[in-house]
């Protein structure tokens, strides 16, 4: 019996700090900055043509997914397809993410 009380307790405790879905943590700005750094990790790397570095970005993007939610993903996406020639020509003149996310104009 003891332990049964004890099963229920441990298992309350562990339901009450389950998350209750994705947390709405992200803004437009720190979601510049995750891609801005992402591109900068792929683009350092060797020479990556546009298309190549959207398809990796837009990848990024999917795996905010399952912490930021839903809309993070969506608003990734949009500026991932939005700012791609920006990105690429900005990361590659070495400008850095503060800059970078200003010329976006998400920061
Ligand atoms: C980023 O670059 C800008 C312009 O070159 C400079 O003013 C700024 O201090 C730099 N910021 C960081 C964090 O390096």
């Amino acid at each position: 019996m003891k332990y049964l009380i004890a099963l229920i307790a441990l298992s309350t405790v562990v339901l009450t700090q389950r998350p209750t879905g994705p947390q709405p943590t992200y803004s437009p700005c720190q979601i510049c900055y995750y891609i801005v750094s992402q591109a900068e990790h792929h683009l350092h790397r060797g020479r990556v043509e546009k298309g190549e570095l959207q398809i990796a970005l837009l990848e990024e993007c999917e795996s905010l997914r399952r912490y930021q939610g839903y809309q993070a993903v969506q608003t990734c996406v949009q500026m991932v397809d939005d700012n791609i020639n920006t990105i690429l020509n900005d990361v590659n003149a070495n400008k850095n993410v503060t800059t970078i996310c200003q010329d976006i104009s998400q920061c």
